[in-house]
This record gives structure tokens, sequence and C-alpha cells, in this order.
């Protein structure tokens, strides 16, 4: 169990770096094992789960991603150059837009057409009781000048090298203006007026748009139906519309949470109606909030900080993550109640750490916080979860890009830098597109003190893939205080070479920041050994990825 004693003399004996830390720490012998089975093939790993989250919400849009191609920022049409730069090193899959809640309050329209006559309107959030006190209700978070519309974000995609999703609005414009998007986005040069609408917006060809979700959290925000009503609702909106070649990929509005009734209601009445075959993919939405000792009904007033938080906030945003793997098995068992050869497959489109205000990188990034190795932690065991269940998880959205939530980046004005949890989705870009295989672990488990209860997580998360005779095996270890030592053995062929690449901190609360954008950085380690096992020193709260050559 980890004292907050114990905590604290960690942190002050590895301040000079994650080196350091690793020779202080206790010595320790094997304690672990790590298993790759190669011929456990589980599925190949769509890389749209390495999917981002763009929501027109604070300082994600305007100043995160749109400065105006009249900006003094290095803009490409428009857009931040020093972002899409980055985004496109780690390969983005797809990239939702423009919500989250507000894509439910959005008209596609107010945001096509020559920029200067575009409409200004209240946006969604003004009202948002997640605004910290004293915070000035103004500019485009309040407002939104619908500069960065269909076509801009289109072109931002392009750049950053993913594919459009577009969340559709399903609680406030009827069902035609849906298929009218559709139509705007993607129908043939010339063949619509819409289509021309789209050309003389600067975009002849379709932008064939595959990606659709119908409503976002449509228990909640968009629009508090019944699963039964959501039901009527999306087959209404999903009737008959047309594809101009492209299949469509339709994303259903999954449950609050882990409420398993809205998932089976849902299905149920699609069954009755015939009409499963309609969704492709079934939203989930999972944050982690460090709500310690307080009831979910107060997590709003609960939440803790993004970066002063003790052992116990540590732990618990650790457990809370881990509540995605079982997220997925349930629901994907009760779908299969009604599509027993599981052709809809779960898109979790909303993940990541939600803390309390505070750590705003400026005034009006609303639901702004900062990122910490504590922050890389959770979303490498989550990215581990998906890469596990390849077969049932078709995309994964970060919630959200910039700016907000679980970001990979800052940016406000000229400054600009990437959070720790970027450096992860570097480290994890080589899985995608590569086949997921099974990962057996043995590890001690990490005990821990919550509402003055004893608890646990895991000892260790990984998951592993292979292209070819590349394995790439990456490895979280959790635990605040103890070096994990493993014996890794990938089953079924010899080894031929082994390098690694951490990402650790001597402090878990470490960020990067305007002033010290490096201060998180990862770092290539030796891997000592020529054969199985190789034995490797994972160092606390760290993050490592293994690239294993096959003979
Ligand atoms: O990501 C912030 C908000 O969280 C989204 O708008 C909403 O879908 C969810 O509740």
């Amino acid at each position: 169990m980890t004292s907050r004693r114990q905590f604290l003399a960690g942190v002050s004996a590895c301040l000079a770096g994650p080196e350091i830390f690793v020779r202080e720490s206790r010595a320790q012998s094997a304690d672990s094992r790590i298993e790759v089975l190669l011929d456990e093939p589980i599925a190949t790993i769509a890389p749209e789960i390495y999917s981002h989250f763009v929501e027109q919400l604070g300082g994600v849009v305007y100043d995160g991603i749109w400065v105006g191609e009249r900006s003094k920022v290095a803009n490409v049409g428009g857009v931040r150059k020093q972002l899409v730069e980055a985004l496109r090193k780690v390969n983005p899959g797809a990239i939702r837009w423009p919500g989250g809640c507000f894509a439910d309050s959005y008209d596609w329209r107010d945001g096509v057409g020559p920029a200067d006559k575009r409409p200004k309107r209240t946006n969604f959030w003004i009202d948002a009781g997640e605004w910290p006190a004293g915070a000035r209700r103004e500019g485009p978070a309040c407002y939104d000048p619908g500069q960065f519309g269909t076509i801009e974000f289109a072109r931002f995609c392009r750049l950053a090298g993913g594919q459009p999703y577009f969340a559709a609005n399903l609680r406030s414009l009827p069902a035609q203006d849906f298929w009218r998007w559709v139509e705007y986005c993607n129908s043939p040069e010339g063949s619509t007026t819409l289509a021309e609408q789209r050309a003389a917006d600067g975009e002849r060809k379709p932008l064939n748009v595959r990606y659709w979700g119908v409503g976002n959290e449509s228990w909640g925000c968009g629009g508090n139906f019944t699963p039964e009503e959501y039901s009527t609702e999306f087959r209404r909106f999903t009737a008959w519309v047309p594809d101009y070649g492209v299949q469509l990929r339709l994303v259903g509005s999954g449950p609050n949470g882990d409420d398993a009734s809205w998932t089976r209601r849902f299905f149920e009445k699609m069954a009755q109606k015939g009409a499963v075959g309609r969704v492709w993919g079934w939203a989930l939405h999972h944050y982690a909030w460090n709500v310690t000792g307080g009831r979910i009904s107060d997590w709003f007033k609960a939440k803790g900080d993004a970066l002063k938080f003790p052992p116990e906030e540590y732990y618990e945003i650790t457990r809370q993550a881990s509540v995605m793997e079982s997220m997925i098995a349930s629901h994907w068992s009760i779908m299969g109640e009604f599509d027993r050869a599981h052709r809809v497959k779960l898109v979790v489109d909303e993940w990541g750490a939600w803390y309390a205000a505070g750590s705003e990188p400026f005034e009006g990034a609303l639901l702004g916080q900062q990122s910490t190795m504590r922050d890389a932690v959770l979303a490498s065991s989550t990215l581990d979860v998906f890469n596990r269940n390849a077969d049932k998880v078709a995309m994964a959205n970060v919630a959200q890009l910039v700016n907000c939530l679980q970001s990979l980046f800052l940016a406000h004005e000229d400054k600009f830098c990437v959070t720790p949890t970027y450096h992860v989705f570097a480290l994890y870009a080589g899985h995608q597109g590569a086949q997921s295989l099974r990962t057996v672990l043995s590890a001690p488990e990490v005990s821990y003190t919550r509402n003055s209860q004893p608890a646990k997580v895991a000892g260790i998360s990984a998951s592993a893939s292979v292209r070819g005779k590349r394995v790439i095996l990456t490895v979280t270890n959790p635990s605040l205080d103890q070096v994990r030592e493993a014996e890794i053995a990938v089953r079924g062929a010899p080894l031929a070479s082994a390098r690694a690449t951490a990402l650790a901190a001597g402090d878990v609360h470490a960020h990067n920041s305007f002033e010290a954008p490096d201060a998180v950085q990862p770092r290539e380690q030796t891997v000592a050994g020529g054969r199985w096992p190789l034995v490797h020193r994972f160092p606390p709260a760290s993050v490592t990825k293994l690239e294993i050559e096959l003979g």
C-alpha cells in the first residue's frame, strides 16, 4: 500500500529524472510475466481506434485549431500549422465534430457559404455550470462565429490525414436536415443544388464522408429520449438516406455511462422493427472523474484537481479507466442477443479524464485542463483495452483534441505544446492496422486506500500486435513507487532484436506547458538479453513501447 509519505518520498527522490528514480527504487527480481501468443490473433486493430474528438466548445476550435487565414500564428488556410503537423505524425484515424452536446444544437447551414455572411449563434455551452467562477462569458466559446464549418473541418481532416466523422443534430433539427447535410457533403459534382453550393464554397468534388453519428447522448443533452423513442428517431433519420456510393457508417447514441438497459431496450426495439442492420456502430462514452469520497451524484462538485493530486486520486483515476474493459464486454454481450453475428461494432467516441476547473490553459478554454503523467498512464492503459478488444471496438475518440479535457495539445495565440497523452499516441501509432495478439499478464496488484477502504488496481497493463516479423508490445506500470521487472516472451518465434522507448518522469505530476514544452518526453532505453525471456524494468508510472523483431 502506498502511503502519502512514501509517495512524497518517491517524488522527492526522483526529481532529477527517471533514470535516477529507477536506481533509487527498491531493488526487485522479476515479479511479473508478459507472454505474447503469436498463434492467438484477436483481430486487426482498426486505425480508427486512434481517433479524436473536436467539439465547438471552449478553446477547442477557436484558438486551438482555427486561427483564421489572416492570423499572425502560422496557419494553413486558417488552421494552426503546428497542430496539424504534430497531429499528422500520430496518424489520426478519424476526427469527430462538431460535438458532443454542441452537435444537437448545431445547424450545419450556419457554417457554409461565404465566411462574412455566416451568422453568429449562441453556443450550447454558454450557460454550462463548468465555467470557472468569474470567467467572462464572451468570445467564440459563447457566441459561435461559424467560421469553422463543414468545409473548414473537412480540410482540417485532410491536412491532418484523418477521416471526417460528423455528429448530426437529432434533437433540434428535422431528419431532412440530416439528409441534406449528407447531400451537401457527398452528392456528385454538379448533381444537386447543394453540390453546387459545395463547389461555390471551394470543394467541387464530393467530400465522401463515411462516418455519421445520429445524435449524441440522446438520453441527455441530445434530447432526453427513452431508448424506445430514440430507436424511432434513429430509424426516421436513417431511412432512405442516399449514400452516393459511399457506404455510410451510421453510429447510434449509446448509454449514459454503463446503463445496460439503454442498450438492451434500443436494440430490442430495433430488432422488432427489423432495423438492427442500419446501425454500423454503437457509441459508448466513458470519462474517468476522480471523485473520491463522494457519491456519483456529487461528481460535478467533487472532481479533483488536474495537477495537485494525492496517490488516492491517482489510483482512483486508474481504476475508473479500467472500467472500460467491463463496459465493452457487457454492452457487446447485450448487442449479441440481437445481432448474433456481431455485425454492429462499438465506437467509444468519447473517453478520457475529466477534472475540476482550475488548470485551464487560458481564460475561455472551458473544460480545459492540464495533462500530466497520470493522464499518460490513463491513455496507455485505455488504448491497451481497445487493442485487446480489437474484434469489438471499431473506433475510439479521445476527448478532446486540444485545450479540453484529456487533450493531446495545448494551444493559445502563438503558444503551443504537446501533452504526455500526445506522446502515448505517438508510442502506440505502430499498433494501427496490425494484428492484435492475445497477451497473458501476471503481476502483483497495486494496493491503495479508497474512501478509507483498501482497494486495488492491476499491477501492469499491456497489449501487443504483430505485422510481418515485428511485434509491438506496449506496457504500462501504474505503480507510483515500484519498478516492475518483467520477464517477457513472444511464444511461437525466436527473438532477433528488441528496443524500447519509455515515457516516464520522476514525478507523476510532471507535465508540459507553454513555458516548459519538453518537460515530459519519451526516451530510448536499452533492452538486455538476446533470447526469451527478455527481462525489462519498467519505471513507476511509466508507459513503454517495445519493438521486437522476430527471427
Ligand atoms: O466532451 C464534453 C461533453 O461530454 C460532450 O459534449 C458530451 O457528449 C459529454 O457529456
